[in-house]
């Protein structure tokens, strides 16, 4: 696990946005795996400006979001869906038919699943996936407890977790309690992982999963498994790291 502190919010986005654009550059069909929440807007922007100032070209890039929120129809102002259009796809030059999310409205979620792991294989595999990550250690939604074998599926959201994305809805009966996610079996098969997580508030979370044993308990712990992760932490998400 490769681990780079940067002072701020800002530099982090940038880093990570700049280590994307490298994989869109170097690949003839970069396939990325890509995050929601607040973390990876400022990465999104950064690319945004990568494209429409220097051109970076996103007319062969296929994507796959990693989760969706169970009964949300893609125009849904809080589903993922919506959020990827927003804040990245309809400012790039993106193809619509490579951009793949779940479908939280799936008439037949089990079968959607499949099909989603299905077309990851078909393009070959994800090149780059970018995480976040939930305050109890989630990825995706993979909440403590995942099996890190887990394909693609359906998963009932931690409290802690709906807490803490009942700041997204107005009522608390939208706050979504099902999403669907890839699993940790999936994530861990893409060829290069990036991780990013900022502020105070992800600290203890991220010694942990950097410098704890693995564990289930802990989703992102098993990044620790995997070959070629790059953590980008700003100073306040690192500050309960013993090593830096
Ligand atoms: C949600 C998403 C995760 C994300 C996490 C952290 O639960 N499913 O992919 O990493 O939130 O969100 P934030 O970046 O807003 O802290």
């Amino acid at each position: 696990m490769e681990l780079i502190v940067v002072s701020d919010y800002d530099e982090l986005s940038k880093t990570a946005a700049s280590l994307m654009a490298k994989e869109i550059k170097e690949k003839e069909r970069p396939v990325l795996g890509l995050a929601t929440g607040s973390t990876p807007l400022g990465t999104y922007k950064e690319l945004v400006r990568l494209h429409q100032e220097e051109g970076l070209d996103f007319s062969k890039v296929v994507t796959f979001n990693l989760d969706e929120y169970i009964g949300f129809s893609p125009l849904d102002r809080n589903s993922y869906n919506f959020y990827m259009w927003e804040n990245l796809f309809f400012e790039v030059n993106i193809k619509r038919q490579n951009v793949y999310i779940p479908k939280g409205d799936a008439p037949n979620s089990e079968e959607f699943c499949k099909w989603y792991e299905e077309e990851i294989k078909r393009v070959g595999g994800i090149n780059l996936q970018l995480l976040g990550i939930g305050r109890d250690g989630h990825i995706g939604f993979n909440e403590p407890g995942s099996s890190f074998s887990d394909r693609t599926h359906v998963k009932k959201l931690a409290d802690v977790t709906i807490r803490d994305n009942a700041r997204f809805f107005e009522k608390i009966e939208d706050i979504p309690h099902y999403a669907m996610t890839m699993g940790i079996g999936t994530i861990l098969e893409a060829k290069k992982i990036i991780l990013i997580a900022n502020g105070e508030h992800k600290a203890r979370i991220c010694a942990e999963f950097i410098e704890r044993p693995v564990t289930k308990q802990v989703p992102a712990s098993s990044m620790q498994l995997h070959s070629d992760v790059t953590v980008i932490l700003d100073n306040a998400a690192a500050s309960r790291l013993r090593k830096k």
